[in-house]
């Protein structure tokens, strides 16, 4: 009997390998999603469509329409969808990491729509003879990716809702792939709300084009994963941080910990202990050298969550470290990245009086946020 070889590279393989170390619990709809990403995965091995020629080209004079690589219904991509903590982000990275193409790009929903509108405004800029942004537009994203991956996807305003029917029919048209996370079926985007009816073309498409898969599973893994997590602990003893070191391993969920360096802006930024999506630092190394919001930022973007031993009281003759606490706070709030720390005193007594304890009224206020069951549960925001 003919026993197809099984194909070792793609996302199915690399689920696989986490559910066989243990870094995964087996799940369903997990499965099937994988399994539908497998085949997406396959279809697009080797996925470059040929440039649509700008306008204006010799090449567009000459009717030049490379654009026969497009694929048919349904496969313009995927669309995940289900509840929070499914794991629908982790399998559309998993994809997007073993993806074969070329000019491939994951970027969140929101900034991807402030990105659209600040192009847009430089293009009017440019172009103040009242020509239309879209088609420029997108012929420049699909220049730029003919694989995009939206983290969660969701329409929240009519003119942003009018501009993404446009502005996806012409990427299809371009033949750009979508795979997009939502928490919401494509029939209820936007629903309720006032000029809905000339949204609903747009629903259309994305039904046509992009498979929607639901993600139905019981489990929310993420409100599983820091079940009695405690987020602050006082004072920074060995019981603290001992307690540090099970919330450094519950994040790292079985990656390998090691030493790590970040890009930002051309320079590096040690980060000295790292695992899967957690960083790991002392207070002193991370506010105490003359690090600004680019590093945090970084920071905040690469890791969902951070470990932070040691956060001693906070006032004017240390007002250095309390300032680069305060940007490091604002960065990881920002991010939605969960903070776990051992400190000298609850937040509202770290930083009591003088010269910049108003300011600091704000972090404390976030850091009593950050400690909440609802702020833990956020998804990191990329
Ligand atoms: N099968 C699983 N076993 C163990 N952990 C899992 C599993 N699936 C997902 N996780 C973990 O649970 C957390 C939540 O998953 P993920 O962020 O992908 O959820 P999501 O569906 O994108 O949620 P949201 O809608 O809030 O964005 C992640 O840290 C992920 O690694
Ligand atoms: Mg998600």
């Amino acid at each position: 009997m003919h026993v197809p070889p099984v194909n070792r590279a793609g996302p199915l393989a690399a689920y696989r390998a986490l559910l066989a170390a243990g870094a995964l619990t087996a799940d369903d709809s997990q499965g099937f999603a994988a399994e539908r990403l497998q085949d997406l995965w396959t279809k697009l091995r080797g996925y470059d469509p040929p440039l649509r020629a700008p306008a204006f080209s010799l090449s567009r004079l000459l009717r030049l329409r490379p654009t026969e690589g497009a694929p048919e219904d349904h496969a313009g991509g995927l669309y995940l969808v289900g509840e929070v903590g499914r794991g629908k982000s982790m399998l559309m990275d998993l994809f997007f990491q073993h993806a074969d193409v070329v000019r491939k790009r994951r970027i969140h929903f929101h900034a991807f729509m402030q990105e659209v509108h600040a192009r847009i405004h430089a293009w009017k800029a440019a172009n103040p003879d009242g020509a239309d942004p879209i088609p420029p537009l997108a012929d420049s994203i699909a220049l730029e990716a003919a694989l995009l991956c939206f983290d969660e996807f969701q329409v929240n305003d009519i003119t942003d809702a009018l501009l993404l029917g446009r502005l996806f029919t012409l990427l299809f048209d371009r033949g750009v792939v979508v795979v997009a996370t939502s928490n919401t079926l494509p029939d209820n985007l936007f629903r309720g709300r006032p000029g809905r009816d000339a949204f609903l073309p747009f629903i259309a498409l994305l039904k046509q084009r992009l498979d929607v898969l639901v993600l139905d599973g019981a489990t929310d893994y993420r409100r599983r994963r820091l079940g009695g997590l405690q987020a602050w602990h006082v004072p920074a003893n060995a019981s603290a941080e001992r307690a540090l070191d099970a919330a450094f391993t519950a994040f790292a969920n079985g990656a390998a910990a090691g030493p790590r360096t970040l890009r930002v802006m051309g320079r590096r930024f040690a980060v000295p202990l790292a695992a899967g999506c957690v960083a790991r630092f002392d207070f002193a190394a991370l506010c105490g050298q003359p690090l600004g919001p680019g590093d945090y930022l970084a920071l905040a973007t690469h890791f969902e969550a951070l470990v932070l031993d040691g956060v001693p009281r906070l006032s004017p003759d240390n007002f250095d470290e309390a300032r680069r606490f305060m940007t490091l706070i604002d960065a990881l709030y920002e991010h939605r990245v969960k903070l776990v720390a051992s400190a000298d005193a609850a937040p509202d007594a770290l930083y009591r009086s003088g010269e910049g304890a108003q300011a600091f009224e704000r972090t404390s206020s976030r850091l009593a946020e950050m400690q909440s069951r609802k702020y833990l549960e956020l998804a990191h925001l990329t």
